[in-house]
């Protein structure tokens, strides 16, 4: 284990704490359910629920893919407050020997992590910034666990949004991409404004106003960007809803409302350091 989490500021709202408010989850303060309360109250009732439901279960199943194609092992960047089915928990329910590393900025995020997976020994988290990618590929919790001469699943499940602008984002994920062996896997998902409405407009700019974390938008066209060099998998990128689903679940919602572009792609077999040789 790392350091003891950093103080929890409960004077403003925190996203990880308005995700797991928004998606059901108890590990929130009044400071963050005012927020994401304001927020919801632009959008038709149920859509804000909507995009973290939908949001989460593209994070099932694309763990469950990684598992069917063999890949074992991963990093969850942005993992957020544990809630139910975690990669850990789905990963460990087909593969027992999978190994996890969680990371998180928000204290309470980590602090949560860590009491759940005080008696998992192939599961860990780290308390970094994503835009500090080697403290996280060098940490003693991701070179205890994972061995990047096999490949790795790197997730990056809703949070991508918020790499600002100025940021490079795909330089960003390039430092991960590169230390990712054949046969890797890439998921990730982002919040959009393509095909949005009005209404979810004013909702992304009540968050941008409500003192959390500010939500960067892309457009499909930037998300396609980051999977350049990897192969997409079927059914390419797509709304996290409409990402190979379970079933035809018959949701009142049009597959739109989710909100987020999804994709999940593999790393080449003539990748080095990241890019096509
Ligand atoms: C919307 S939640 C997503 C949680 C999980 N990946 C999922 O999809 O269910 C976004 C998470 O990213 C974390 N986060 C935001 N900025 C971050 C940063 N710069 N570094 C690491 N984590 C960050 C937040 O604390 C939050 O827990």
């Amino acid at each position: 284990m790392t350091e003891p989490p950093g103080p929890i500021d409960t004077t403003r709202p925190s996203a990880a704490r308005m995700y797991d408010y928004g998606i059901g989850g108890s590990h929130n303060f009044e400071v963050d359910r005012q927020a994401i309360d304001a927020i919801h109250a632009a959008m038709p009732p149920g859509q804000g629920r909507h995009i973290g439901v939908e949001n989460r279960a593209f994070l099932h199943r694309a763990v469950r893919f990684c598992l069917q194609q063999g890949v074992d092992q991963f990093l969850d960047l942005g993992s957020g407050i544990p809630t139910v089915g975690n990669v850990h928990e789905i990963a460990h329910s087909i593969n027992p020997a999978a190994r996890v590393v969680y990371t998180d900025i928000e204290s309470v995020a980590v602090a949560t992590t860590r009491r759940m997976l005080h008696d998992v020994a192939n599961a860990d988290i780290i308390q970094a910034d994503i835009h500090d990618a080697e403290s996280i590929l060098e940490a003693p919790e991701t070179e205890r666990l994972l061995d990047f001469s096999r490949p790795v699943a790197l997730l990056a499940v809703a949070v991508f949004h918020y790499v600002a602008r100025e940021h490079d984002l795909p330089a960003l994920l390039q430092r991960y991409r590169a230390h990712l062996v054949p046969g890797s896997v890439v998921a990730i998902s982002h919040t959009t404004t393509d095909h949005q409405s009005q209404a979810y407009l004013e909702a992304h700019r009540r968050w941008n106003e409500s003192g959390s974390e500010a939500m960067v938008m892309r457009t499909h066209t930037e998300v396609a960007e980051l999977f350049e060099g990897l192969d997409l998998v079927e059914p390419g990128i797509t709304w996290t809803s409409t990402w190979r689903p379970d079933q035809a679940t018959g949701s009142e919602w049009p597959s739109e409302a989710s909100a987020c572009w999804a994709g999940v792609a593999m790393v080449p077999p003539d990748i080095v350091d990241g890019s096509r040789g």
